[in-house]
């Protein structure tokens, strides 16, 4: 994938016809393109196996990682996409969502002396997104700032590539290893650490939304470690179960802190969390 500029694949190109297209991100076996066509607008996610590299080992289903996510939104029932395969990997595309996502809309909090506090309406909106996700009895198993998009009407959470819930094909499928550490539960840390695999929950998606909330609102991670720690170190600091003293002001900040609870039991559901702040 390197040398040549990169290309969206010809069945792709074929079942969109764009009129515009978009190279959103190209990292670690995945890029993102957003693409105008006569049926609308569309993220297009085409998925590539990455070789090893010093701090990343080889991980060959990041090729199969957009034709998961394609069978995950079919299980979910949703309409208007497609996935399929490429030459090096699988592809799908699924609507375009326009909007910040919550840690750009977040950046007024995070400046220096910032009397900003942060909206209860927009953490209320990814909860929603979270609530309908786990209501259908998913777990997401990525959640991320980045991965709620805060439209004109409602919060969208994308990337269902790592989701867990239902029957995905079986030569699509690959074992969960572990998201973002920042937003890794203690419970999954240690998973990974003992086995290198784990169990997407939806408690530990309430512990990554309450990690999300925190990061987006204060710019400070839930767990202390360098910023230059190792991806082991930063789950041995996670598994430890050492929260760090970082508040978030206001409403939010006693419902984030009972979300970030080490023990899965001890945080409240989704639904709890939307009665909270509604
Ligand atoms: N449906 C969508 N609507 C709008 N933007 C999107 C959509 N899907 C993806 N994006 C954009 O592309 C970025 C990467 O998408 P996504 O997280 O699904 O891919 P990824 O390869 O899993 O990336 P990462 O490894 O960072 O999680 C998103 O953060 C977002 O900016
Ligand atoms: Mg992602």
């Amino acid at each position: 994938m390197s040398g040549t500029p990169p290309e969206l694949p010809i069945v792709v190109l074929d079942a969109l016809m764009p009129k515009a297209q978009r190279l959103v991100v190209n990292r670690r076996g995945s890029m993102v393109w957003e693409v105008e066509s006569h049926r609308g607008r569309y993220a297009v996610k085409v998925g590539y196996p990455i070789e090893a590299t010093a701090d990343w080992p080889a991980q060959p289903w990041t090729a199969l990682a957009p034709a998961r996510e394609g069978a995950v939104l079919y299980r979910l029932g949703l309409d208007d996409f497609a996935y399929g395969e490429w030459e090096l990997g699988t592809w799908n595309f699924q609507p375009w969502h326009e909007g910040p996502d919550l840690y750009e809309l977040w950046k007024p909090c995070r400046e220096p002396d910032s009397r900003t506090e942060p909206h209860t309406g927009a953490a209320l909106g990814c909860v929603e997104a979270l609530a309908e996700l786990h209501g259908k009895g998913w777990a997401h198993g990525d959640v991320q700032p980045a991965h709620f998009i805060i439209g004109p009407d409602r919060t969208h959470l994308i990337d269902l590539a790592l989701a867990r819930g239902g029957h995905v094909p079986e030569g699509y499928d690959f074992p969960f290893r572990g998201c973002l550490v920042h937003y890794e539960a203690p419970e999954i840390a240690r998973s990974v650490l003992a086995t290198g695999e784990a169990e997407p929950t939806q408690e530990a998606d309430v512990y990554a939304l309450g990690a999300s909330l925190l990061i987006s609102a204060t710019g400070r991670r839930a767990v202390e470690y360098p910023d230059d720690a190792s991806r082991p170190e930063q789950r041995r600091a996670v598994a430890s179960g050492k929260r760090r003293p970082v508040k978030v002001d206001g409403e939010l900040g006693e419902l984030v802190h009972a979300m970030l609870s080490p023990a899965p039991g001890d945080r409240p559901t989704i639904y709890e969390v939307g009665k909270a702040l509604s």
